[in-house]
């Protein structure tokens, strides 16, 4: 199907006359969000869908067998009380029930058919394994998606960094990141990496909607055939007004995380600390080790340390709010849980693999508002709250270990910056 796509006047041309348009997804009533690949490894895949009901569904991976699903009430996924007042005339649309089902007793980078049944619905998909080590292999990473319904309609202003914001995008968010989906989707990755800023607020669970509507739902389902390698943002942390409205507060950022957590399987990091899974982590790809690191909060809460100064994070607790408990955002700076397994991680990934990557949020070499200094100044003063410079910290890791390129957003423009022989992108 071909389609022009025009926004304000601007003719952007036909899109590919490929399987790449924009699905109707009348086949999917019995899905709230349709199968998705998470946690690829050279023998298995995960396959995840959210129902309607609680009535078990099943898959069929052609050539090796069926797998009933055993499916859970998505009970971290519910919508916040002001989103049920503010948006659904007070009627919950109520709470999804998840079905998980891991196939393994595969073969390495080999695609298999599978089709899941839901009730009446069914989706059929292609998915492929982990190579061999010894394979070319392509990945897209990308950040700041930042969905939420409210982008329908709404277009940004936009400016050369510290320009008078005197621009207007022609494509609304929602067409524009459909389209950007469509397009990653033609250059058939093996992944996808989100470097965080996935929603526009964590804790609203129409945002993650938005996203899945894009992802795995009636604007595309590239997810189920590409898995998605994601990393917390600060809006994965963040409320949002219809969230609970408490901007960082500490139990909306669990609440939000728990959204997070819930979508999404990775590898164990080993933490041993639930809330701590998917937060950081390692994928051995083909030839590349690609791992994941959660810069969102250092410690201590408001030093040159510190990325968000408005979020407690693990084991700290707000003085003017200590009913809150401690944050549980994960510190990266030295001496911290998460640096020690990064170290061992990629030491061991310089023996293992060709390539070494690492993604996280804050991108800590920025010529855009986040990369000053971190302080209370001001951008006027060269100061920034949510500011990527702490994450420099990790640079003389990576180049120790031979890191080839580190993936980071939060600024949301294009940037590439070489320190030390490593790449550095603000995707
Ligand atoms: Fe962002
Ligand atoms: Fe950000």
């Amino acid at each position: 199907m071909a389609q022009s796509l025009t926004s304000q006047g601007a003719q952007l041309g036909p899109l590919p006359e490929e399987d790449h348009c924009i699905k109707s997804y009348s086949e999917g009533q019995d899905f709230r969000v349709s199968p998705y690949l998470q946690n690829p490894d050279m023998d298995g895949m995960t396959i995840l869908w959210l129902s309607e009901t609680s009535e078990p569904g099943s898959v069929d991976v052609a050539g090796v067998g069926s797998f009933a699903s055993s499916p859970e009430l998505a009970k971290d996924l519910a919508y916040h009380a002001n989103e049920i007042a503010n948006h659904f005339n007070g009627n919950d649309p109520g709470t999804p029930y998840q079905h998980r089902v891991r196939v393994s007793g595969l073969s390495a980078g080999t695609s298999y058919n599978y089709t899941v049944q839901q009730g009446s619905s069914s989706y059929t998909g292609t998915l492929k394994t982990t190579p061999e080590r010894n394979t070319d292999i392509r990945f897209i990473v990308y950040a700041d998606s930042e969905t939420e319904p409210e982008s329908t309609g709404k277009t940004r202003r936009c400016s050369e960094p510290y320009g008078n914001f005197d621009r207007q995008y022609w494509l609304d968010q929602t067409e524009g990141y459909a389209i950007n989906i469509q397009t990653m989707k033609l250059r058939n990755p093996d992944f996808i990496a989100v470097a965080g800023d996935i929603v526009e607020s964590g804790n609203e669970q129409r945002d993650w909607d938005e996203f899945w509507q894009h992802n795995a739902g009636r604007f595309n389902d590239i997810g189920a055939g590409i898995p998605i390698f994601p990393a917390v943002g600060n809006h994965e942390n963040h409320s949002g007004g219809d969230g609970g409205g408490g901007f960082y507060t500490t139990p909306l950022a669990k609440d939000a995380l728990a959204r997070y957590r819930s979508y999404f399987e990775t590898p164990d990091n080993g933490s041993g600390k639930p809330e701590h899974q998917d937060r950081y982590y390692r994928v051995d790809y083909g030839p590349i080790t690609y791992i994941t690191i959660d810069g969102t909060n250092g410690n201590p809460n408001q030093s040159n340390q510190d990325t968000n100064w408005y979020l407690h994070g693990e084991g700290e607790t707000s003085i003017d709010n200590p009913e809150w408990g401690e944050g549980e955002a994960p510190d990266f700076n030295p001496g911290s849980r998460q640096y020690q397994w990064l170290e061992a991680q990629l030491a061991d990934a310089q023996k293992r693999s060709r390539f070494t990557f690492v993604q996280f949020h804050h991108v800590p070499y920025s010529v855009g508002p986040h990369g000053f200094n971190p302080g209370e100044g001001g951008q006027s003063n060269a100061e920034d709250k949510q500011s990527g410079v702490p994450m420099r910290v990790l640079t003389p890791l990576f180049k120790q270990y031979g890191v080839d390129a580190v993936f980071a957003g939060h600024d949301e423009m294009y940037e590439h910056s070489l320190v030390d022989g490593i790449h550095f992108f603000d995707v």
